[in-house]
């Protein structure tokens, strides 16, 4: 089957969050399907194409990206990327840019025509080529544009009528609202939106021919008014056709056994490695972990990592409010994290006091963030929702136990060790509460402590296949329903 998937990132390209691992390795695990998978992705600025590259330069029509509406001539660079097509959308004056979304937390204002230039460039270019794509596949509000100027500019046409659409929300929060005034340049007719503008998300997700998120968990609490994002009326609307796939890992590009950022390489059968680890990641961070003698012993205090965006959505606000009480039951705290600093005040000033108990590192670092995966005992996500979360899956990888909030892909990937002691393999608490976390950070310390038991939680989260060979075939079952909805669709027009 041939694929085209949309998207504004893909690891190792361009990436500020899981979407763009997910469209990395959901891609590269359809090819070895044998399935033909392209990416249309901006071509950001410093972006170059990872090997030899065609150049296809496409004249869209009217509307396509400059932000007064006028012609645009936009080049489209084709490589090969690892198990699939990588193609780099370039035009210098919307995407060589400081940043992928916005500067100095405003968004840009011409996004919607950014992305609406994305889209017809990737219709073009399939049209360039005499079609033949089945599915068109956008990630997020970003492709947008894409699934709706299919419908709307590109209905009739022979190379792209048939192609059947979905859509992948991978985070309800972010809507890509384009105002009225700025709508013109989408190239869409204007019924479409409303009329002060168009939520390109609720528009996506009317129109494609199949939706899915990311956990069948956040697929029933998105269609509730509390976790829907102001979309859930539109998501319950789409009944059977919105669906929820659980992400998987890519189980070769996180591995304990070869990954080369680590001091030590280990194993579920030898873990020395991961002690080593943790020393390693300690030591450099300035973080007391191994303070000697009683409780701890060796095996030194327990160690909690976290990883992620700073983004109100991961729960920085529970874990300012928890991380006193977990410090004081002897909990060291390692934090890696990018984006909006007023986030982790708290925290910071926490680190400020408790220097040698907690770390936080406001930067961007791949390599550092597989060391903390690595060292770390337990990784935390508190969050506040989680479409699916990658984090989790990756730790227990690397036999580092997590402490979730039971909610989205979190609820669907962990088991608690309290509650069910012969499969736990990480801590889970409820209610969006400070208190709540501190209470599951205490059970996991206490667990901790207990040298067997704590070996058990670890060895059964260590031995959790999370790879993409369950979800994959999913992918390609909503597929092969979006073809037929669409070959219904076509049938009933005529
Ligand atoms: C978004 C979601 C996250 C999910 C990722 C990949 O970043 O917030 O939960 O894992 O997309 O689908």
């Amino acid at each position: 089957m041939k694929i085209a998937m949309v998207t504004s990132e893909c690891e190792p390209f361009a990436k500020t969050g899981g979407l763009a691992d997910v469209v990395d390795a959901l891609a590269r695990a359809l090819g070895g399907l044998g399935h033909d998978v392209d990416v249309y992705l901006p071509r950001y600025r410093g972006l170059e194409p990872p090997g030899p590259a065609e150049r296809l330069r496409l004249h869209p029509g009217a509307g396509a990206g400059a932000a007064d509406g006028s012609v645009t001539a936009v080049e489209v660079l084709t490589a090969r990327a690892d198990g699939y097509r990588l193609r780099l959308v370039d035009h210098p004056a919307s995407f060589d840019r400081a940043d992928y979304y916005g500067e100095g937390g405003a968004d840009y204002p011409d996004n919607g025509a950014r992305f609406a230039l994305l889209g017809r460039a990737a219709l073009e270019t399939i049209r360039a080529e005499g079609g033949g794509v089945a599915v068109l596949h956008g990630h997020d509000w970003e492709a947008g544009p894409a699934i709706l100027l299919r419908d709307h500019v590109y209905a009739s046409d022979p190379a792209l009528a048939g192609m059947a659409t979905m859509v992948t929300c991978h985070n309800l929060a972010y809507h890509g609202w384009v105002p009225r005034d700025r709508a013109g340049a989408l190239g869409l007719p204007a019924r479409v939106g409303k009329a002060d503008g168009v939520d390109l998300l609720r528009e996506e997700v009317r129109a494609a021919d199949m939706v899915n998120t990311v956990s069948p968990t956040y697929a029933a609490e998105s269609r509730t008014p509390e976790y829907g994002a102001g979309l859930d009326d539109v998501l319950r609307e789409r009944g059977d056709r919105y669906v929820g796939i659980l992400n998987g890992i890519d189980l070769r590009l996180w591995d304990p056994e070869t990954d080369a950022t680590l001091v030590r390489r280990f194993s579920a059968a030898d873990l020395a490695g991961k002690r080593a680890c943790k020393r390693d990641l300690a030591v450099r961070l300035g973080v007391d972990a191994f303070p000697g003698g009683e409780p701890w012993g060796d095996r030194g205090a327990p160690l909690f990592g976290l990883v992620g965006r700073l983004d109100p959505q991961k729960g920085f606000d529970l874990l300012a409010g928890a991380a006193q009480a977990l410090v004081e039951a002897g909990a060291r705290l390692v934090i890696l994290g990018t984006g909006d600093a007023r986030l982790i005040r708290d925290l910071r000033a926490l680190a400020a006091h408790w220097h040698d108990r907690v770390a936080i590192l406001e930067r961007f670092d791949r390599d550092e963030a597989r060391r903390i995966y690595a060292g770390s005992d337990l990784l935390l996500m508190p969050s506040r929702f989680e479409p699916c979360g990658q984090s989790q899956m990756i730790a227990m990888r690397y036999g580092t136990v997590p402490l979730v909030r039971r909610t989205g892909g979190l609820a669907d990937t962990v088991v608690d060790a309290d509650e069910r002691p012969d499969q736990g393999d990480g801590f889970v608490f409820g209610p969006a509460e400070p208190g709540a976390l501190a209470d599951a950070g205490r059970r996991a310390i206490e667990a901790y402590r207990e040298g067997a038991r704590w070996a058990g939680v670890v060895e059964r989260a260590m031995s959790r296949d999370f790879g993409w060979t369950a979800s994959a075939p999913r992918y390609l079952d909503a597929y092969e329903r979006a073809i037929a909805i669409r070959a219904g669709r076509d049938a009933s027009a005529r």
